[in-house]
């Protein structure tokens, strides 16, 4: 059944351990948007890999990997991605990539880290260039993966833009950067992801009309979507449920069930506000429990209490049929576990989540106490085995959020998930 898993938060839910354990019984799993600010971790023969661009299916030899033409793409960081999958054995001979997907160029990424460095816009971006390389999409000058095939036309599109850049960067205070540093390194790049590219829109296509189950692996959280999320401080792409259609070229009809990801508590990376979230003693406690660092750039991961509030509204504006929650074992030792239930502040219904930062900044949430279970549960592989305590737990979230919970996660390893039948 195709199946879009997405991130209910502010990324980092677990959607890479997700997509790894649904996608066994998929014939394409498919990235289509974001880039590689990404990081998915997956366990690969008890080994821990963390996945930027490459899609979380690739450990199945017979599942193909889709990067489509919503995802951004950093050629030399691609290469490096691909070389290191090999290295661990995979042949990913069903890798494709977009032609029409666009490119993160070298001074993409100089730019990400001077609006990050200068006092307009401090974002707390990856530093991966993924805001300049969307905004030339749509600033309508974007150079593509098929145009890294053909050395001339490359080059051709590629002296404009660097003229353009020259005087961004000279605005900016920045006179003395190498704007044609890193061309030639590209044109290899290509010419190693040539047998990759292809149209991807058409395989899907087709993919769908044979009937084939497609998983689509979202990045980022839907509280970081560029028109949804906490604007200013989101990512640059829809990371909800258009960007599937978008990204892909792939209809509504081609979207059978929608999969929501979400910690049991909450993390966020980067700026802006987090009403939930722990500071001191406590935050500190959650995040060494989850190591809550992050998987792209190592920063450590800002912590709070589960957001019922803002889950609710990532449910609706996705249509999620159920939710995957994950890192349930962080919160083995604890005794009470808040949940937020409720804004004050914002001047709204209470249960209203709004998006735009400068009102979220306001809101002052509402706790309610839930028991713990105070168990260690990593190992339990039953849904009728966990305490009663962590049932009710979910319950409370189900009946707040107004869907089920389909999966349970216990831990990072594929083994540790429980499938709760309907
Ligand atoms: P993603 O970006 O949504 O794929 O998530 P990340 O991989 O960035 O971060 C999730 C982290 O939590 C990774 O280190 C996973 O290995 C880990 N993880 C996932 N599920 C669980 C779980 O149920 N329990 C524990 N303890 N760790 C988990
Ligand atoms: P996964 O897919 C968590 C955050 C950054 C920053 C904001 C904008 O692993 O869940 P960007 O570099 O995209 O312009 O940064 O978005 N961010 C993420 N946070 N997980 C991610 O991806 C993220 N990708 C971007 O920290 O706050
Ligand atoms: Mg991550």
């Amino acid at each position: 059944m195709n199946t879009v898993v997405l991130g209910l938060q502010w990324g980092d839910e677990g959607k890479g351990k997700a997509i790894d354990y649904l996608a066994g019984s998929f014939s394409v799993v498919v990235r289509f948007q974001g880039g590689h600010n990404a990081g998915h971790t997956v366990y690969f023969q008890g080994k821990k890999v963390i996945l930027h661009v490459l899609p979380s299916g690739i450990f199945y030899p017979d599942c193909a990997a889709v990067i489509a033409h919503g995802v951004v793409v950093q050629p030399l960081q691609l290469v490096d991605e691909i070389n290191n999958a090999r290295a661990l054995g995979l042949s990913l001979q069903n890798l494709a990539l977009s032609e029409h997907a666009p490119l993160i160029l070298p001074f993409h990424q100089e730019l990400d880290v001077v609006f990050e460095d200068s006092r307009y816009q401090r974002i707390g971006t990856t530093r991966r260039g993924i805001g300049p390389a969307y905004e030339d999409v749509v600033g309508r000058r974007a150079l593509f993966v098929g145009d890294l095939l053909h050395e001339d036309v490359f080059r051709a599109k590629i002296a404009p833009l660097v003229e353009y850049y020259q005087r961004l960067f000279l605005a900016h205070g920045h006179p003395g950067v190498n704007l044609n540093e890193g061309i030639e390194q590209y044109l290899q790049a290509g010419d190693f992801l040539r047998t990759f590219v292809c149209n991807t829109a058409q395989l899907l296509q087709q993919a769908f009309s044979d009937g084939k189950d497609i998983l689509f692996e979202g990045a980022q959280g839907s509280l970081l979507d560029i028109n949804l999320g906490t604007y200013p401080f989101v990512t640059s792409s829809n990371t909800t449920i258009a960007g599937v259609f978008s990204g892909t070229g792939l209809s509504t009809k081609a979207v059978k069930r929608v999969i929501g990801v979400s910690k049991a508590y909450t993390t966020r990376v980067g700026e802006g506000p987090f009403p939930s979230e722990l500071v001191g003693e406590n935050g500190r406690l959650l995040r060494e429990w989850g190591h809550e660092y992050g998987s792209t750039t190592g920063r450590p991961r800002r912590v709070g209490w589960l957001d019922l509030v803002a889950l609710k509204y990532a449910v609706q504006i996705n249509g999620v049929d159920s939710l995957f929650v994950t890192k349930l074992d962080v919160l083995d030792e604890l005794e009470e576990i808040p949940v937020a239930v409720a804004y004050k502040g914002h001047g709204g219904p209470a249960e209203m989540f709004p998006p735009h930062a400068d009102v979220l900044a306001r809101v002052k949430p509402v706790f309610r106490s839930l028991p713990g279970w105070r168990e260690k549960i990593g190992a339990i592989e039953c849904f009728s085995d966990l305490p009663v305590q962590l049932r009710d737990y979910l319950r409370f979230i189900e009946d707040f959020v107004g869907v089920r919970v389909s999966y349970l996660s216990l831990g990072g390893e594929r083994r540790q998930t429980i499938e709760i039948s309907a």
